[in-house]
């Protein structure tokens, strides 16, 4: 059924505003969002879509129809420690800072736990709905800003701002080219259908533990190496001048500060790469993300490996895997044709090793959220 419908259905009146938001590949950049740096991201065709209508009793209940028996009341903001998804909206409505109860109705077609951002597509939706129903006029760059404090401050994962920007202003034939630094962008063609190439993603559904401890315990070795090289950020010291300056800094913290600032470079040169379609090298580019990923920042996982070993010995120009890690998705720049084999080759080989079958999705860069 519709959302409209349902919305009706459930809370016997016309939502006053339904919004959508889609998920997001990353391209290139990884774990250098929160580091000041630039990142190259694309919205997916997945969109989670909100219908939201006020109520005048101050309370908030929120339904998504993929958990219809799961209804969410509450009547203030307070950080719950229930239904993370229902944490998303409320985290949302709380960072906008508005007043009032509403009814919000979900329907997430992003697929959760893969690691294409089905979290920050939630946030976004709410965020631009409401931002139209009450008028707030804000900007993308204050809505990410929103919804990033949503996830950091109510949801308590520390994530930088690379999913919420691009949910919010990732548009249709284009990567975004974003700076973390002032969320200003760029929009940067990614035409690999004209080449007869194809971006697979490859959801090894593999999710370890160590995802939030993990992710914060680097974010804190990146703010480390700033302090004790006593720079802005890690986004003002070329490679050289690191490599330069290695002895000032522990392993740990010198070879996790090495990725952000050799990832940093990656990306430029995947822009520059691209500005020739040059797929080769951005293949290549992929690859060695994956490698710095893998061996300097360690946030692989023998399915992201997996993943990526194979789609590289059936042919693929490039794979890495993308998003936080610990497990979620890898992708694989392709041509086309091979793409079948490709994921026949992965799904073998997860099963020879015993890892749960994958799952795949490929998706041309699409719209940023909108008011429907
Ligand atoms: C998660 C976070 C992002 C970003 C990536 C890694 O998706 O939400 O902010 O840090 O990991 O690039």
């Amino acid at each position: 059924m519709a959302i409209r419908e349902k919305y009706q259905e459930i809370f016997g009146s016309a939502p006053e505003v339904v919004a959508q938001a889609p998920g997001r590949v990353n391209l290139i950049g990884e774990h250098i969002d929160y580091t000041d740096g630039f990142v190259l991201p694309f919205a997916i065709s997945d969109v989670t879509t909100v219908a939201i209508g006020r109520r005048d009793d101050g309370k908030y209940s929120i339904v998504s129809m993929q958990r219809p028996q799961h209804k969410v009341v509450v009547d203030s903001l307070t950080p719950l420690s229930g239904e993370m998804w229902a944490r998303y909206v409320l985290g949302t409505i709380w960072s906008l800072g508005v007043e009032g109860g509403f009814n919000v109705l979900i329907d997430g077609r992003v697929p959760v736990g893969a690691g294409l951002s089905s979290s920050a597509a939630l946030e976004c939706s709410v965020a631009v709905a409401l931002n139209d129903l009450l008028g707030l006029g804000k900007s993308r760059e204050d809505l990410a800003r929103v919804t990033q404090r949503a996830e950091n401050d109510y949801v308590g994962m520390p994530c930088g701002i690379m999913d919420q920007s691009v949910s919010l202003m990732g548009h249709q034939g284009s990567a975004l080219l974003l700076d973390c630094r002032d969320l200003s962008t760029k929009d940067i063609p990614f035409d690999v259908a004209s080449a007869g190439l194809e971006l697979l993603i490859i959801d090894t559904q593999a999710h370890h533990a160590l995802v939030d401890g993990g992710y914060a315990e680097r974010r804190a070795s990146c703010e480390k190496a700033v302090e004790v090289l006593g720079i802005t950020s890690l986004r003002d010291i070329s490679v050289e001048d690191y490599v330069a300056r290695k002895a000032e800094l522990d392993p740990v913290t010198y070879i996790r500060g090495f990725h952000a600032v050799t990832e940093m470079k990656r990306v430029i040169d995947t822009v520059e790469a691209l500005a020739k379609d040059d797929f080769e090298t951005v293949g290549r580019l992929l690859n060695e993300s994956h490698r710095s990923l893998r061996d300097d920042y360690t946030v692989s996982c023998q399915e992201l490996d997996e993943a990526v070993d194979t789609a590289r010995a059936m042919g693929a120009m490039g794979a890495r895997m993308v998003g936080g890690g610990f497990g979620g998705s890898a992708i694989a720049l392709a041509k086309s044709t091979l793409i079948p084999t490709i994921k026949e080759g992965i799904t073998q080989s997860f099963s020879a090793r015993g890892f749960k079958a994958p799952r795949f999705f490929t998706s041309l860069p699409s719209e940023g959220a909108h008011v429907l």
